[in-house]
């Protein structure tokens, strides 16, 4: 996720900016850049890669650099554009007056893009950020602060931004909708930043800013508006993280950090690209017209480990909205059993990295074979997504912890509005499509009130943390929540656990139960319930504990069960989504009462590029 550092103040700003980009580094980014504001005007420095060669390259220039007193800098992590350094952050507007860093989307940036090109303007990025700055560039009259609000009211989507503009030596005015901002409060200086992590080293004092609140800073002087309405106060608070914890947002391990940060990454997976009105998905990265989807007879979904977890989901769902047939195969099976693919078939690859081998193989596989391929993944340039050049990016933030977490569910997002283009194309009705774009739509909230629930599940999870196996059951969309719960608690607490079809624990599972074998049981109301709580009756005879996630409210099912989890009443295929989140949730407090190195478990990589 980018990074935003601002420094006005009496220090030199240049080793400011850089130390909080260090501090920023934990967030994950593929580029980093500083603006530095002087007598003679505005330096801008950026490359693509590390936070480390940005400091080797400024330090070439110290003598010159360090007589700055103000600048910005950021940390990106691509989303519009590959990680050039061309596409990286401060950006300037087209004569070079205005700079800005900026983490967020802006949605309307084509149309203002054009609209600046017939005026002449010349571009050289790719990104939505460099737009805002020729915005802003083309509202200064003297006022940077009335020149960003003028043009924050021109833009649609995200924004936290740090701006400076030449004529205002010492002048940085910052802003947010959608994407945090907080102003470190110094002795005679004032350090901005998009986390707290990158301005406790030089104060603990700090103002966090609301959405559409703008505020201008020059040295320790803080003013603060409402974009709609006069000066607004906002309250100072003390931040009482440790410096370890403020590598993690606040967070004890990324795992936990990443879990909490679903619903915005679920929002921005889904921003834009639903249709209310049309009852569809707006997906421009597959690349394919309604009559080319029409074509399409079949989905063949390939990926590992958890992405493939999340491709069974899509499989449900492709099945039972657009009525074609959906597989699920694992990467290295379809890449070494030489798959019999057709003309109509779309191979759809899944990958949070981007990078993983056999599902790199697989895709290979697939484009040999002369069938259409797309790839759904979450880093930006990374190799699947250049070799299938057709593909969805998840835009979920950069993912740390091995354990994917907030991948997964914006997969699954992605999954259901790829189901809804398809079913709209074949048989789907309008209304019936406005119905699910609309649960999709709920996402963030339902995880939200899953998030809400962590102490609750933190304390069931104090039943669970002492066995050494478990058994995941569920049917229906349910099983491959199953398979990603158990999962989920293996490679972070190393309880053995596996995931089951409900049905399936007669066919020989069932000899396991005992008092030591406790069920976690997919129970939610839906199709398939009422087998699964006999499921459940089957495994309280044979004294499992059972632990279940059911619907809020459901008494029946609470009552069959020693303890429960509930998740938000919502059709069966969005419930996957809370029902992964709560498992998550439950398997980190297992491990963490077990002690486990939950962002680094033993012997797995987060990025498996070998076979
Ligand atoms: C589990 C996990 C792995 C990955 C798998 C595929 O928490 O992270 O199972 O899902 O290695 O990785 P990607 O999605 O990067 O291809």
């Amino acid at each position: 996720m980018c990074g935003i550092v601002g420094y006005t103040g009496k220090r030199a700003a240049m080793p400011v900016l850089i130390s909080g980009l260090k501090k920023l580094e934990y967030r994950g980014y593929d580029s980093a850049g500083i603006a530095l504001s002087g007598e003679s005007g505005i330096i801008v420095r950026k490359q693509s890669g590390k936070v480390s060669g940005l400091s080797d390259l400024v330090d070439g220039e110290k003598d010159t650099l360090s007589l700055s007193h103000s600048g910005i800098a950021h940390t990106r992590w691509a989303t519009h554009g590959p990680p050039t350094t061309l596409n990286a952050h401060p950006h300037e507007g087209n004569e070079g007056r205005v700079v800005l860093v900026h983490n967020g989307i802006i949605e309307n940036h084509n149309a203002l893009r054009e609209r600046f090109k017939s005026a002449g303007h010349v571009f050289k990025s790719e990104t939505d950020s460099e737009v805002l700055a020729h915005l802003v560039e083309v509202n200064y009259d003297g006022d940077l602060l009335a020149a960003v609000k003028k043009s924050l009211k021109e833009v649609d989507g995200t924004y936290g931004i740090t701006c400076m503009v030449k004529d205002e030596p010492g002048v940085l005015v910052v802003a947010r909708s959608g994407s945090p901002i907080v102003i470190g409060l110094g002795e005679d200086e004032t350090i901005v930043a998009s986390d707290a992590s990158a301005i406790i080293t030089y104060t603990r004092q700090a103002i966090y800013l609301d959405d559409n609140d703008i505020a201008r800073i020059e040295g320790s002087k803080v003013d603060i508006e409402s974009l709609d309405s006069g000066a607004v106060t906002r309250a100072t608070s003390e931040i009482d993280w440790s410096p370890d914890a403020a590598e993690k947002g606040g967070y004890e391990h990324y795992m936990l950090k990443e879990v909490f940060e679903q619903p915005e990454a679920i929002r921005n997976t889904i921003r834009g690209r639903i249709d209310l009105n049309r009852g569809t998905a707006i997906l421009s990265g597959l690349n394919l017209t309604p009559r080319e989807l029409v074509d399409i007879q079949r989905l063949l979904i390939v990926g590992c480990g958890t992405s493939m977890n999340a491709g069974l989901i899509g499989e449900y769902a492709v099945e039972d909205f657009a009525a074609i047939p959906a597989e699920v195969e694992q990467a290295a099976e379809f890449r070494y059993r030489n798959p019999i693919v057709g003309s109509r078939d779309l191979v759809l690859a899944i990958s949070q990295s981007g990078e993983t081998a056999d599902t790199l193989a697989a895709v290979r596989e697939a484009v040999d074979k002369g069938t259409l391929v797309a790839a759904l993944v979450n880093v930006v340039g990374s190799t699947i997504a250049r070799e299938t050049g057709r593909g969805i990016y998840l835009h979920a933030g950069p993912e740390v912890s091995v354990a994917s977490t907030k991948a997964f569910t914006s997969q699954v997002s992605v999954l259901l509005m790829i189901a809804l283009k398809i079913a709209r194309a074949h048989r789907l009705s309008r209304e019936k499509g406005i119905q699910i774009a609309k649960e999709i739509q709920r996402l963030p909230e339902l995880v939200q009130q899953v998030l809400d629930c962590n102490d609750k599940i933190a304390e069931v999870a104090k039943h669970y943390a002492d066995y050494n196996n478990a058994f995941y059951i569920g049917r229906g969309y349910m099983f491959p929540v199953a398979l990603e719960g158990a999962l989920k608690l293996k490679e972070i607490s190393y309880i053995h656990a596996e995931g089951y079809h409900s049905a399936e624990l007669k066919h020989g599972p069932i000899a396991l139960l005992e008092e030591s074998m406790p069920v976690i049981a997919l129970l939610n109301q839906g199709p398939g319930q009422d087998k699964t709580l006999s499921n459940v009756a089957e495994c309280k005879a044979r004294n499992a504990p059972v632990l279940g996630v059911i619907t809020k409210g459901d008494e029946e099912a609470r009552k069959t069960c020693d303890h429960v989890i509930e998740i938000p009443a919502c059709p069966q295929y969005t419930a996957v989504v809370p029902a992964a989140v709560a498992l998550q949730l439950f398997s980190y407090h297992v491990a963490r009462i077990r002690g486990c190195a939950i962002d680094q478990p033993r012997n797995l990589a987060k990025s498996v590029t070998v076979e």
